[in-house]
This record gives structure tokens, C-alpha cells and sequence, in this order.
């Protein structure tokens, strides 16, 4: 009885949230009107009920609609902020936020527009909520490399605004290495880098992110299960994994959250995370996904808990001193 009061009350640091996913069907209806977008959805409860996903593309080709309602800078700072009072509720002190540009700048919004509302959002949730943060900027993977690259570069002018970049969108057919030189640049300028693997993919595009791309992190990375070798490498290396554990029963990465394989990955020793992806899209926040998982896996019990806000600082971007605050 007292372990949902102990998930929700613990602090914890939210490592995998798409800001953009973050959007209520509320304020996709309220900057659609305020900005004049047209929708192809009558009403919020229609927009809502098409919330019914088979797979990552089908949530994606919704995701991406529901975000075109973003124009001006107000627009990415109120999202941002509602995203951070909600974080403040499920006492997250610390989130590290995805964004996609590439989503924004192909409607002609200029980068600076993106970037100045989030950090805005990122400064007031210091100041006013105590929540510390930081932005990682994607790529969409299902774009092109060169593309990619000129995105790097728009966003270099706002280097002070973001840690590090990562790779999300379509993974099947879409591997780590189509994005090889642009990540080696990245790295050459000292950006943390994560990304997307092992959601849909193949456990290979695991390996191929950690000795392709170099990245620090992976995001998802549940199908790792299937390669005993590879959790081993993942256990012997503390790699963090970003696990989004509503999001994977959303797009059916499994059939019932009853199957997911948190628990599995806890006890192979890997430095695991619980986070939220597209909260606004699967159905909950922080604190719903701890919720839910440790609702439908017994094996989870408040060791695991602690665990888990423990493995969600050792994973973050924070300095050591911070992390020893916190932990
Ligand atoms: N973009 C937003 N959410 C995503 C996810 N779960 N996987 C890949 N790309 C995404
Ligand atoms: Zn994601």
C-alpha cells in the first residue's frame, strides 16, 4: 500500500520526454485557434480518440500532425511549461528534453523560434519551479544525413541552449550508421550524444549506436533482451537505457505491460530508467509510468523503486557534484 505513495513522492530524473509529445489535445485546440491552423479533427475528443496506435509510424504520422499547430516562440514555451508543472507534480527535479526542429523548420519556422521558447521554459522552471533542466535537439532519422547536417548547423548559433543531440523518428530501416558522420561531428564538438535504438529495432542497431556513433545513452533499447552478449556488454558498462515502459505497450511493443521486460533488465544489472517519451500521447506522465509498471509486474517492489531514481541520476547529464546531491 505504501509503494505508490513511494513511487510518486521519491525524486526522480525524466531522461526521455519529446517535448512535442508533451502536447495536450487541449493546447493542440487552443494554439490552433490562437494561430489560425486548420485541424483535421472536429473537436478535442475526436483528436483524442484517434489515439489508438498499432505501431511507431502510426503514433508518428499523428505526433507530427498535432505539432504543426507551433509557430511562434510563446507557442514552444507554453508547451514546454505545462510539460514542467507536470513534471513538478510527479516530483522530477531534474528532465532532459527532446526536441525535433527538423518538424518545425520544414514549416518555415526559424530555429531561433524553437529554441528561445524552450530555453525560456527551461529557465523559468528553474527559477520558479526548482526543476533543473537541460534540451537535446533530434534528428529525424527518417530524413537524410545532409539534412541532418544542415540542421547542426542552424542550430549551432544557439549552442549554449542545448547539451547534446539524439536521433529519433521511423527506427525500422533508418540504422544508426546512416547518421555516422554527422554524430562523429557532433562529438568532435564536445555535444553528448544519445540515441534512439532497439524500440522496434533490431538488438544490431544497439550495437551499431554504441560503436558507430558513440553515443552515451540509448533510448529504449528493450530489445536488447534478445542478445544475452549484448546485455552483458550493457550490464558490464552501466549504459544507460531509456525505458518508456506506457509508450512500448502504446505502440505494441508488447502486448500487455504484464510482458514488459523492466524487471528482467533491473536484475541483469543494467542501469535502466523509467520516463515518460509522449506522455500527452500514451497516456501518463512520470508518475503514471512507475504506476503502471509496478502495478502489473510484482517483481518490482520499492528496492527496484529506489533503484530506478537511482539509475535516473547516475544516467542524467548533471555534473558528478549535482549527482551527489541527489543520490
Ligand atoms: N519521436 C517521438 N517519440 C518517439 C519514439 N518513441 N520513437 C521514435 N521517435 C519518436
Ligand atoms: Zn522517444
Amino acid at each position: 500500500a505504501a509503494l505508490p505513495a513511494l513511487l510518486c513522492a521519491m525524486p526522480k530524473a525524466e531522461l526521455h520526454i519529446h517535448i512535442e509529445g508533451s502536447l495536450e489535445p487541449e493546447l493542440i485546440f487552443a494554439l490552433a485557434q490562437r494561430n489560425g491552423v486548420a485541424l483535421p479533427y472536429a473537436s478535442v475528443e475526436a483528436l483524442r480518440a484517434a489515439y489508438a496506435f498499432t505501431d511507431l509510424q502510426s503514433f508518428l504520422d499523428i505526433y507530427y500532425a498535432g505539432a504543426s499547430v507551433l509557430l511562434h516562440e510563446q507557442d514552444f514555451y507554453d508547451m514546454a511549461w505545462a510539460y514542467f508543472e507536470r513534471a513538478k507534480a510527479d516530483n522530477v527535479v531534474h528532465a532532459e528534453l527532446f526536441f525535433d526542429p527538423q518538424t518545425h523548420t520544414a514549416r518555415n519556422v526559424p530555429m531561433a523560434t524553437v529554441i528561445h521558447g524552450l530555453a525560456r521554459a527551461c529557465a523559468d522552471a528553474q527559477a520558479k519551479l526548482g526543476v533543473s533542466s537541460a534540451l537535446i535537439l533530434c534528428f529525424l532519422r527518417h530524413l537524410s544525413e545532409a539534412e541532418a547536417f544542415d540542421t547542426l548547423e542552424a542550430a549551432l548559433p544557439f549552442r549554449e541552449h542545448f547539451i547534446g543531440v539524439g536521433l529519433d523518428s521511423s527506427e525500422r530501416g533508418h540504422p544508426p550508421e546512416k547518421f555516422a558522420r554527422v554524430f562523429a561531428k557532433c562529438r568532435e564538438l564536445g555535444l553528448k550524444l544519445v540515441a534512439h535504438a532497439g524500440e522496434e529495432g533490431p538488438p544490431a542497431y544497439i550495437e551499431s549506436a554504441l560503436d558507430v556513433l558513440h553515443v552515451q545513452r540509448i533510448d529504449h533499447g528493450v530489445r536488447s533482451i534478445e542478445s544475452a552478449e549484448l546485455m552483458h556488454r550493457l550490464a558490464a558498462s552501466r549504459m544507460p537505457l531509456t525505458v518508456c515502459p506506457l509508450s512500448n505497450v502504446k505502440l505494441c511493443v508488447y502486448g500487455d505491460m504484464a510482458e514488459h521486460q523492466l524487471p528482467a533488465l533491473l536484475a541483469a544489472g543494467l542501469c535502466a530508467t523509467v520516463n515518460s517519451d509522449d506522455p500527452a500521447y500514451f497516456g501518463g506522465y512520470m508518475n503514471a509510468n512507475f504506476l503502471a509498471t509496478f502495478n502489473a509486474l510484482p517483481q518490482l517492489g520499492a528496492a527496484e523503486a529506489y533503484t530506478l531514481a537511482a539509475n535516473s541520476f547516475e544516467a542524467s547529464f548533471v555534473d558528478d557534484a549535482m549527482k551527489k546531491a541527489w543520490t
